[in-house]
């Protein structure tokens, strides 16, 4: 019998982040055209929960395409790796990652777990549920961000690194630019990428995908409306709003929106903000690019990762990729 171990979990947060770069984002957000909120506050307690529904919703694909395609290339990912550390960025419940560890804790050589994620309840339950899983495993959380915190992560050994669900499609294409080279200047030589991107479709799938008929998803968006007027004592009127995904096909990404269908004036009274909404303005809340083959080779050989294997279906690949040493 192997002793279950604690997790260990690190807070690299600190206090003002919820204030400080949130209060920077907003201001500038709503300043600009068209205005926007940060996506981070999409996932409080109660956004992070209506997340973990979104997942189970029948329209929204991605989820069940991943699990799948983890579940049919674990094996693989496990013996082509080697490695003792699995790293999870945005990693929320970590519900599909299972399938991974199962297959990588079977293998025998699994030691550590890291998931990193800025939702704080959510990570503390899920590193409590995964160490009581698998025992002996060090599961070593880090409550913080996968932009700003990747300095964090844990030298030594043999990592891969999962970022899932295609949350890498939530960031801007210079920030995901960014995001791979300080991802790749945190690993080492031969260490390795699982990444999970939706891919580019016909848009009456995604839109059903991001608009389901129960209506958790514009519950979800307009949550942040919610999580703004509590954070940092705005007022807006939550309930004047209608939610508007639509398809951008030139950025081939989805683009979510909050509609005002009343005129207000908004004051944030904790960024020092004070603005009007014509009626029908509309603020974005998120972005959910999707991905080619080629062009993701692409993004990710800028970064001096290698890909090694694309599984994919219809709607969704997973992407192996080893970092190489650079040319310089
Ligand atoms: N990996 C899971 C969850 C995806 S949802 C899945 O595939 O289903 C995105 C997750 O990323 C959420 O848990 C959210 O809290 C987290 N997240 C969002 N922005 C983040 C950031 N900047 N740094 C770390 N985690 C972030
Ligand atoms: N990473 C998920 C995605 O882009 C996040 C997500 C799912 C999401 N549904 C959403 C973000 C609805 C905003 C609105 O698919």
């Amino acid at each position: 019998m192997t002793a279950v171990r604690e997790p260990v979990v690190s807070v690299i947060l600190d206090p003002s982040w919820a204030t400080g770069h949130l209060i920077e984002d907003v201001r500038r957000g709503l300043a600009s055209h068209p205005r926007t909120l940060p996506p981070k506050w999409l996932y409080d307690d109660r956004g992070s929960d209506l997340f973990d529904q979104i997942t189970r919703l029948p329209e929204y694909y991605p989820t069940e395409a991943e699990r799948a395609l983890l579940a049919a290339h674990a094996d693989e990912i496990v013996r082509l790796s080697g490695a003792d550390t699995v790293v999870e960025l945005g990693s929320g419940t970590s519900d599909k990652t299972r399938t991974l560890l199962d297959a990588f804790s079977a293998g025998g050589r699994l030691r550590r777990f890291v998931p990193v994620d800025v939702s704080e309840a959510t990570l503390r339950a899920a590193a409590h549920e995964l160490a009581a899983r698998y025992p002996g495993l060090l599961v070593e959380a880090v409550v913080g961000g996968f932009t700003l915190h990747l300095g964090h992560l844990p030298a030594g050994g043999r990592k891969v690194v999962a970022f899932l669900g295609g949350t890498i499609g939530n960031l801007y294409t210079e920030e995901r630019g960014a995001f791979l080279g300080a991802l790749a200047d945190s690993l080492d030589v031969g260490d390795w990428l699982l990444l999970g991107t939706d891919l580019v479709k016909d848009s009456d799938r995604l839109i059903a995908a991001y608009n389901d008929s129960q209506g958790v998803t514009a519950e979800f968006v307009t949550n942040s409306l919610h999580v703004v007027n509590r954070e940092l004592g705005a007022d807006f009127d939550v309930d004047s709003f209608s939610y508007v995904p639509f398809w951008d096909p030139h950025m081939e990404r989805m683009d979510l929106r909050v509609r005002a269908e009343m005129p207000q004036h908004v004051t944030i009274p904790g960024a020092g903000v004070t603005f009007d909404l014509a009626s029908g303005e509309e603020i974005r809340v998120e972005i959910s690019t999707k991905f080619r083959p080629d062009g993701l080779r692409d993004e990710l050989a800028a970064a001096g990762f290698v890909v090694h294997h694309l599984w994919r279906d219809d709607d969704f690949a997973l992407t192996l990729a080893r970092l190489e040493a650079s040319g310089a």
